[in-house]
């Protein structure tokens, strides 16, 4: 395993926002495939945050200054909004009714929102505070917990 941190974390981005674009295209008379997709994203999104919470931010917390307090601060009510509001209410919503699209657009947005955020400020900070080789071995921690988290 060659991975590194940030390129894990990139590469779930990247699949995160193909399995949301799929969902957007999606139509109320494929309820069907609004669910299986919808709990795809959940699941990858879930074990996503986890192992950002749990290694990638308190290391950038640690390790920074006031800058990095605020963008972990920041982070972390970006991710409980959508783990604790947007997301359970998407789940509740029947996937063959109008609202579903709507609160699916809104979490699609609030995701690309976060990502960019994550790729242009929060990720160059950590590669800017952290040696390759501290990047490499939280990479190792990341993708051990992500099974944990996915099983
Ligand atoms: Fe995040
Ligand atoms: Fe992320």
């Amino acid at each position: 395993m060659d991975k590194n941190a940030i390129s894990l974390l990139k590469q779930e981005h990247e699949e995160v926002k193909k399995l949301l674009n799929k969902l957007m295209e999606t139509s109320s008379g494929a309820a069907k495939t609004r669910t299986d997709l919808l709990e795809k994203i959940a699941t990858k999104l879930r074990a996503h945050t986890k192992i950002e919470e749990e290694i990638l931010y308190p290391a950038l917390r640690d390790a920074g200054s006031d800058k990095e307090k605020k963008m972990y601060h920041e982070a972390v009510e970006e991710h409980r909004a959508v783990e604790e509001l947007v997301l359970p209410d998407l789940e509740k919503t029947d996937p063959s009714s109008n609202e579903f699209a709507g609160r699916a657009k809104v979490l699609k947005e609030l995701l690309e929102h976060h990502i960019d955020e994550e790729e242009s400020e929060l990720f160059p900070d950590v590669e800017q505070l952290f040696e390759a080789s501290q990047l490499k071995s939280m990479g190792e921690k990341m993708a051990d917990l992500k099974q944990q988290y996915l099983h």
